[in-house]
C-alpha cells in the first residue's frame, strides 16, 4: 500500500475540480485494507473519505484527511430461485459496465439506471434513481467494513434504510462503512417501467427487452444530461423538494404549470422546473454554470473552481427562495472545510 502526499483528484471527480487530498492510497484488493486501517490508526486526527467514481462531490476546498480510492473489481453471477437471479459486484466496478454486464448475461431489472456515472459501492449511499426505478427496487444485500473495527457486516434491505437520495450510510452513519460489495436480484419475470415522460417515446413500440430499454434510457440521458468526460458535473445538483401540501396549494393557485407529485409526507415538485422559471437555464458565471438542457444540472465550463460553483448554488437557492419560498437542497456530498 503507497500512501501520496498532496495527490490531485481532478481526474477523479466529474466537476472536474483541481482539488487536492492531503493524503491518497488506492485500494485494490480486500486484503490491502487492513494496511491502511493500520496507517489511519496512527493518525487519528485525520479524517479519511471513501471515494468511488466521484460522481457526486463537490470540492469547495481540497481534503485535509486521507483520501480512499476504492478500486475493488469483481462481478459474479450466484444464483437464481424461483424469481429472481442474484448477482455480485465489488464497490469499485463501473456502474453502468456493470448494468450493461448483467444485460449481457440475459438479466434485467438496472435496465432504467443505465448510463449513471459512478461506481457499484457508491450506488447504496444515496439509492441512485432514474425513470422510476431506484436502485432499492432491486438491492438484495451488501457487505461493508466498519471502518472502526475491521469487522465486515451484511446489511439486509431493511437495514439500509433507503430513501429519496438517502440511505443509512448517508444520512445515519456517515464516513462509518465502507462499503466493498453489493448483491442484486433481478427478477426472472420483469415488469418494464416504461412510463417516465419520454421513455415511452423513445420506445417508438419496439418491442421490450432490457437491452431495448437500456438502450432508450442512454439516448435519453445523452440528449437531456452532459457528459463529464467533456462537461464537468455532477448529474442533478439538487434534490427535488418535498413540499407541504398547504404550500403545495398556495403555489399552484400562483403558478398553476408548477409540476407535482403526491409523495408520503407531502408533494414532490421539480426542482429543476423551479430554477428553469427563476431564469437560470444555461446561465453562467465565468466558468460555473447551468447546463443548457436542464437548469438541475451544474456546471463546470473548463476551468471553474469549488468555491465558483457553490457561489453559484448559493445564487440558485436564494432565487427559488425568493420567488417561491422552496429551500433547494445539494444533492452531491459538499466538501468544505470549516472557517
Ligand atoms: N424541468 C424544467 N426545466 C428544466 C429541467 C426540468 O422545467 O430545465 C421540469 C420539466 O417539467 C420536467 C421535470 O422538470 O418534466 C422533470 O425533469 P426530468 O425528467 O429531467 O427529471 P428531474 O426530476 O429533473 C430526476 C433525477 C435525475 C434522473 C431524472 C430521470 C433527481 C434530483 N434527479 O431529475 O437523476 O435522471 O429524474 O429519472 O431526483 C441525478 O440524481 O443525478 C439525476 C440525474
Amino acid at each position: 500500500m503507497q500512501i501520496r502526499e498532496n495527490y490531485s483528484l481532478k481526474g477523479l471527480n466529474t466537476f472536474g475540480l483541481d482539488a487536492s487530498a492531503r493524503y491518497f492510497c488506492s485500494l485494490h484488493k480486500l486484503g490491502g485494507l487492513r494496511s491502511v486501517m493500520q496507517w489511519a490508526q496512527e493518525h487519528p486526527d485525520l479524517a479519511v473519505m471513501f471515494l468511488g467514481g466521484g460522481s457526486n462531490m463537490l470540492f469547495v476546498d481540497n481534503f485535509p484527511g486521507l483520501v480512499v480510492h476504492v478500486r475493488l473489481q469483481d462481478r459474479e453471477m450466484l444464483g437464481q430461485d424461483n424469481d429472481y437471479v442474484y448477482v455480485r459486484a465489488a464497490a469499485g466496478e463501473n456502474w453502468h459496465e456493470f448494468v450493461r454486464w448483467t444485460i449481457d448475461q440475459g438479466c434485467a431489472g438496472l435496465e432504467n439506471l443505465s448510463l449513471i456515472p459512478g461506481t457499484v459501492g457508491a450506488a447504496p449511499m444515496q439509492n441512485i434513481g432514474a425513470y422510476g426505478v431506484e436502485l432499492k427496487d432491486c438491492f438484495y444485500e451488501l457487505q461493508a467494513v466498519d471502518w472502526r473495527t475491521g469487522e465486515i457486516r451484511e446489511f439486509s434491505l431493511e437495514e439500509c434504510r433507503f430513501g429519496y437520495r438517502d440511505s443509512y450510510f448517508k444520512s445515519v452513519e456517515a464516513g462509518r462503512w465502507l462499503i466493498v460489495t453489493v448483491v442484486f436480484r433481478l427478477p426472472r419475470n420483469p415488469q418494464w417501467k416504461t412510463d417516465y415522460a419520454g421513455v415511452r417515446e423513445q420506445l417508438d413500440g419496439k418491442e421490450l427487452s432490457a437491452r431495448i430499454i437500456s438502450d432508450a434510457i442512454i439516448s435519453i440521458r445523452q440528449s437531456k444530461l452532459p457528459n463529464p468526460a467533456q462537461i464537468g458535473n455532477a448529474g442533478s445538483f439538487f434534490k427535488n423538494p418535498v413540499i407541504s401540501p398547504q404550500q403545495w396549494a398556495a403555489l399552484k393557485e400562483r403558478f398553476p404549470a408548477i409540476p407535482g407529485w403526491q409523495q408520503d409526507g407531502g408533494v414532490k415538485t421539480s426542482a429543476g422546473w423551479l430554477i428553469d422559471q427563476c431564469g437560470w437555464k444555461g446561465k453562467r458565471d465565468g466558468d460555473a454554470g447551468t447546463y443548457d438542457k436542464h437548469a438541475l444540472v451544474l456546471v463546470n465550463h473548463g476551468e471553474a473552481t469549488g468555491a465558483d460553483v457553490w457561489r453559484f448554488a448559493q445564487g440558485v437557492i436564494a432565487s427559488v427562495q425568493g420567488r417561491f419560498g422552496v429551500e433547494l437542497e445539494p444533492e452531491p456530498r459538499v466538501i468544505q472545510n470549516a472557517a
